[in-house]
């Protein structure tokens, strides 16, 4: 099984449709984790801060996913200035992209929204989001993402459905904003799948 460490875990759209993979997944919010664990029972969650987790333990996994907080980069919130007042970008961002680049010997995945300033390490853009990673996402141009349900005219039933959670009969948590925090399951098991995918094999011409 391939050892996964699941940071930011949020209530696990990215993680849903993962198979034989053995997951710790890091959450801060208590509430949030509480519902990935009933979502995935058999992961272990831990309700801890995911920079310092990564810090102390990425070298105990095969694969490491990273969904750090992206509204200090957003450019949907920089767009809007009259409601939101500017706020310093967070730099964890680039420190973990920086740290499991030169440090893991894994497969990692950074993930966040397009960002409102040019990025200062490149990433590859899927949809209306960014990821940084240490493999080619070749045929990433094909895929039909349905990024995160940002439209106007999105339902919470809509985003349930999109997403594959429902969150009707969980209390206490914003549940538009949560739903909207998943990646999309379909993104994210293709993104897993480029990770481990064998080098493709060159036809022999028959003479
Ligand atoms: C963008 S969401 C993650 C979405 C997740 N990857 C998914 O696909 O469902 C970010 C999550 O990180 C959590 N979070 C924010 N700061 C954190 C920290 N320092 N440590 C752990 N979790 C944190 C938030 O509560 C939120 O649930």
């Amino acid at each position: 099984m391939i050892k996964v460490l699941n940071l930011y875990a949020g209530i696990g759209g990215n993680r849903k449709l993962w198979e034989n993979v053995d997951v710790t997944a890091i959450e801060h919010d208590q509430k949030i984790a509480k519902i990935y664990q009933d979502y995935f029972p058999q992961d272990r969650v831990i309700v801890a801060d995911a920079h310092q987790y990564l810090l102390e333990h990425f070298e105990e996994f095969d694969f490491i996913w990273s969904s750090p907080p992206c509204p200090s980069h957003s450019k949907v919130r920089f767009a809007n200035l009259i409601q939101n007042k500017p706020i310093f970008p967070e730099m964890s961002l680039y420190q973990e992209i920086i740290f499991l680049k030169h440090y893991f010997k894994g497969k990692f995945v950074v993930e966040n929204v397009i960002a409102f300033y040019e990025p200062l390490i490149k990433p590859q853009q899927v949809g209306k989001h960014f990821y940084w990673t240490n493999f080619p996402l070749n045929d990433i141009c094909k895929l039909d993402s349905k990024g995160r349900g940002m439209g106007r005219d999105e339902s919470l039933e809509n985003l349930y459905k999109l997403k594959g959670f429902d969150l009707s009969n969980f209390s206490g948590i914003d549940k538009m904003k949560t739903i909207r925090n998943c990646v999309e399951p379909n993104e994210a098991l293709h993104i897993f799948d480029m990770a481990f995918k064998k080098p493709q094999q060159t036809l022999e011409l028959v003479k």
